[in-house]
């Protein structure tokens, strides 16, 4: 089975299970400061997994683009990767543990959809811990369904639990699903966990039972709900009999673009096996993310960081295996080729990706042998000296005057037996920033499970901005992303130069005359289509015609969004833009407040 059929199966099994499928959302994540990027399906979902009615109702499917940087050091082994393609179906306070099980086995075993071998399955439990039980339920449903009690098992909170990616949120208790590679091999010992390169987990199915709270407490959810995710690449994987997510059709023409500008082989050692992977896993997920519609581009910031620190360590495991200068070109073209008929925003944006790419690769370059030349000196002067800790200064010299990456030097120090004096980067890092005022990421409230009034005020606002940007600007000043803490809103917008302070201020006095004329906030819940013929202001990216919200203020906006708003314009106080700058090529950034 091929991933396209994969995705499609998911898809119609849950729909013939009442589920509606539902566009998957963009990397990066809508009106929320707490992640960088979309982690998993459910991130989207927050508000109705608190709570909020979703217009499509209380099942739902989709399949789910997803980035996860945490274990970008694993990657290079035979199923880690930093972008991955999640399928999901989601009960919103509707069934619960005895059904999301049964489907799951039922859609991992049965002859008529993925058809495992009941006898390659085990599953994991949460074990509990003071103040939240034993997952008993779950483990009865599994006996109950047939899985013996020798392939339950029960494990803590670091491997089944799910909490949100920000700090609060809907949580709890999971049931994960791993396929045995070797069925017929000796027993073993220990959960499926414990032995990663036999067992791999492909499916967790999350019982969303608390919200936790600002103050780290468990409250109970209202309504329980339940939030699944399969991994598409390990899925397919399994199904094949490949015992490497790389082996499979969604990274073999890639694979096969590096081995044709290198000369190498994948299977001529570990370490070059381990450089085609990472190489490959980086620029698929450099692709994502530049392909997204909402622009993001290589910067020392946020996401632009996350971005130019897979393109750079790319380049370093390119070197490795001596691909030439320009390398990521081929590569992305063939992981746009790869993917195109299901993600069609990668083609539309390939002008970019493949610029940027190159952009990012040749400025690295330059650095990057700067930056060896000198770490090298710093490695012979320590080994010289018999000493195992590099000074925290030099290593942030590095990073400062050769823009040379941080876990660079940490990884390539590791590979000498060196440690770093982290501490003492640290600090000369805080120093400088002090110093230079560039500040590094910022650990923001709010988020999507942020219902204050503070934040709500922001939402609003944001719409009678983007109504007065197109009176302004002209109807090219679209939105790009937005972004808003409990403090300011933050507005991405596409439009080719910089604001005027007289266009600046037009777009105030409109916003505040919005306000001041107490424009009522109503929504309707409608398709897409209908959204669109009413001339609502949408993205339109996504996929079905699903069910939508459309919010109006008055008849001075009408914009497809998922909420909170206030109930009156009237609510929102003094509107006040703070500053406007460049985001990226053709997309500019407002910050503002209401006083
Ligand atoms: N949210 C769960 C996960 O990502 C399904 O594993």
């Amino acid at each position: 089975m091929k991933a396209d059929e994969l995705r499609e199966m998911f898809l119609g099994f849950f729909e013939s299970k009442g589920h509606t499928r539902i566009s998957g959302a963009s990397l990066i994540p809508e009106n929320d400061p707490t992640v960088l990027f979309t982690t998993a399906g459910m991130h989207p979902l927050v508000p109705y997994l608190l709570g909020e009615p979703h217009p499509s109702g209380t099942r739902l499917c989709d399949v789910q683009k997803c980035i996860r940087t945490g274990d970008i050091e694993e990657v290079g082994d035979a199923s880690h990767l930093t972008f991955f393609e999640m399928l999901g179906n989601w009960s919103l306070g509707d069934y619960f543990k005895e059904e999301a099980i049964a489907w799951s086995y039922e859609f991992l075993t049965s002859k008529s959809y993925l058809g495992f071998d009941p006898d390659r399955l085990s599953v994991t439990v949460f074990e509990g811990e003071e103040g939240i039980p034993l997952d008993q339920q779950s483990i009865d449903i599994w006996k109950k369904i047939g899985v013996p009690d020798s392939r339950i098992h029960p494990c803590p909170r670091s491997d089944n639990w799910w909490g949100p990616a920000g700090q609060t949120g809907p949580c709890g208790p999971d049931t994960e699903m791993f396929i045995d590679t070797d069925p017929g091999g000796p027993a073993a010992s220990g959960a499926p966990g414990d032995s990663p390169a036999r067992f791999f987990e492909i499916w967790n199915d999350v019982f969303m039972q608390y919200n936790k709270t600002a103050q780290g407490d468990h409250e109970p959810l209202e309504k329980s709900n339940v939030d699944t995710g399969m991994g598409v690449e390990r899925t397919i994987a399994m199904l094949q009999g490949k015992r490497s997510v790389f082996d499979t059709e969604l990274f073999t023409p890639v694979v096969e673009t590096i081995a044709d500008s290198c000369g190498k082989s994948m299977d001529e050692s570990d370490e070059i096996a381990r450089a085609f992977r990472v190489v490959a896993d980086h620029v698929r997920s450099a692709v994502f993310i530049l392909g997204d519609d909402k622009s993001v581009t290589p910067s020392n910031l946020g996401q632009g960081y996350v971005l130019r620190r897979l393109i750079r360590r790319s380049v370093r495991f390119a070197k490795n295996l001596g691909l030439p200068v320009g390398f990521s070109k081929a590569i992305a073209r063939t992981v746009i080729e790869n993917y195109r008929h299901v993600y069609p925003e990668l083609e539309r944006n390939s002008a970019r990706i493949v610029s940027e790419l190159a952009g990012e690769e040749e400025k690295f370059e330059a650095t990057l042998s700067r930056g060896m030349g000198e770490l090298e000196k710093v490695i012979a002067r320590m080994k010289e000296h018999n000493q195992t800790v590099v000074p925290g200064r030099l290593v942030f010299r590095l990073y400062d005057t050769c823009g040379f990456p941080l876990e660079f030097t940490e990884e390539i120090c590791r590979e000498q037996d060196l440690e770093i004096d982290r501490e003492g980067y640290d600090k000369a890092f805080d120093k400088h920033r002090e110093v230079s005022k560039k500040g590094a990421e910022k650990s923001f409230k709010g988020g999507l499970a942020d219902h204050s009034e503070a934040t709500t005020r922001l939402h609003t606002a944001t719409h009678l901005l983007h109504k007065g940007l197109q009176m302004v600007l002209g109807d090219h000043a679209q939105q790009r992303g937005s972004n808003i803490t409990p403090d300011r809103l933050r507005f991405d917008f596409s439009h080719p130069q910089k604001m005027t302070d007289d266009e600046k201020r037009q777009v105030e006095e409109i916003v505040n005359r919005a306000i001041q004329d107490s424009l009522a906030v109503s929504m309707e819940v409608m398709t897409l289509e209908d959204a669109r013929k009413l001339g609502a202001m949408a993205l339109f990216d996504a996929k079905y015609d699903e069910q939508i919200k459309v919010y109006r203020m008055g008849d001075f906006s009408t914009e497809v969004c998922g909420g909170p708003h206030v109930e009156n314009t009237k609510e929102l106080g003094a509107f006040r833009i703070v500053k406007e700058e460049a985001s990226s090529a053709g997309v500019r950034r407002i910050r503002a407040v209401l006083e």
